[in-house]
C-alpha cells in the first residue's frame, strides 16, 4: 500500500472530491496514485516537464493497475492541459517564482479551475502578492512539518471581485494558526538572529543593506508572532 509522507498526505487529504485533478510537476505520481485509490477523483492528469519521471510515473500507475483512471502527459506547466479540464490543480514541490510563471504562461486555464493547491518551496510571499494581484483569493494556507523542515501549502482561486490592491506584509497571515506555525515563525526569528549576529560578526563592507533587510524581517515575524498570539482561537 502507497504511504504518502505528510506534505503530500496533507494535500491529498485536503481535496475534496471532485472529477478531474491535474498535478503538475508530478515526478513520481504518488499523489495522483493517491487520489485514485481514495477515490477523490474520477481521472488524474499527472504532468511533468520531463521524460524521465513521466516514465517512472506510468511504470508505478501500471504497476497499481491505474492505467484507466491516470494519464500521464509531458510538457510544460499548464500548456499540457485545456480550459476547464481540471476541476482542481496541483503544482507542489517547485519554487515559489517557478509556479507563478506556469499559472502566469496559461492563465486561462488557472482561471477555469475551481481550486489551485500551490506548495512552494520558497517565495511564498512574492507568490502570494502576486496571486492577489491577479485577481486570485487565498482560500486558506498551512504549514506542515516533515523531517523537520517545514511545508507551505496555499489554497487558491481566481475571483474576478478580488481586491488586487491587498499588499501582503507576511506569508504566516494568509495560513491556520497552528502550533507548527508558531514553530516556523520561531525558526524564521532564529534564523534571521544568526545572520545579524553572523554580518555583525564579519565586519563586512557594504553589508548593511543585507543588515537593514534581515531587522525588518525579523521585526516583521516577531510583530506576526505577537499578532497571531493574540488572535489565537480560545
Ligand atoms: C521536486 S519535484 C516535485 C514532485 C511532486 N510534485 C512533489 O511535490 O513531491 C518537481 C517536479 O516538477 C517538474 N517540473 C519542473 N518544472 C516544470 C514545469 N514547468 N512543468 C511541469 N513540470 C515541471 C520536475 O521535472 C520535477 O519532476
Amino acid at each position: 500500500m502507497l504511504e504518502l509522507t505528510p506534505r503530500l498526505k496533507t494535500i491529498g487529504e485536503s481535496i475534496e472530491r471532485c472529477n478531474v485533478v491535474a498535478d503538475i510537476g508530478s515526478d513520481h505520481a504518488y499523489l495522483p496514485i493517491y487520489l485514485i485509490k481514495n477515490n477523490k477523483a474520477n481521472k488524474v492528469i499527472a504532468s511533468d516537464i520531463n521524460i524521465g519521471p513521466a516514465k517512472i510515473s506510468k511504470e508505478r500507475i501500471k504497476k497499481y493497475g491505474l492505467e484507466n483512471y491516470i494519464e500521464v502527459r509531458i510538457g510544460n506547466g499548464l500548456k499540457v492541459i485545456d480550459k476547464y479540464e481540471a476541476d482542481i490543480i496541483v503544482i507542489a514541490g517547485m519554487g515559489g517564482l517557478l509556479i507563478k510563471s506556469i499559472i502566469e504562461e496559461r492563465m486561462d486555464v488557472a482561471i477555469s479551475a475551481d481550486r489551485l493547491i500551490l506548495q512552494p518551496m520558497r517565495d511564498s510571499r512574492a507568490l502570494i502578492s502576486w496571486l492577489l494581484k491577479s485577481s486570485f483569493v487565498i482560500i486558506d494556507g498551512e504549514v506542515i512539518k516533515e523531517n523537520e523542515k517545514y511545508y507551505e501549502i496555499i489554497r487558491t482561486c481566481f475571483d474576478e471581485e478580488a481586491d488586487r490592491d491587498a499588499e501582503v506584509i507576511n506569508e504566516v497571515y494568509y495560513y491556520k494558526n497552528t502550533p507548527v506555525l508558531h514553530e516556523y515563525i520561531d525558526r524564521k526569528i532564529e534564523q534571521y538572529m544568526n545572520i545579524i549576529n553572523q554580518l555583525k560578526a564579519s565586519n563586512v563592507a557594504d553589508s548593511d543593506a543585507r543588515m537593514r533587510e534581515c531587522i525588518e524581517e525579523l521585526n516583521n515575524y516577531r510583530e506576526a508572532k505577537k499578532w497571531l498570539i493574540l488572535n489565537a482561537e480560545q
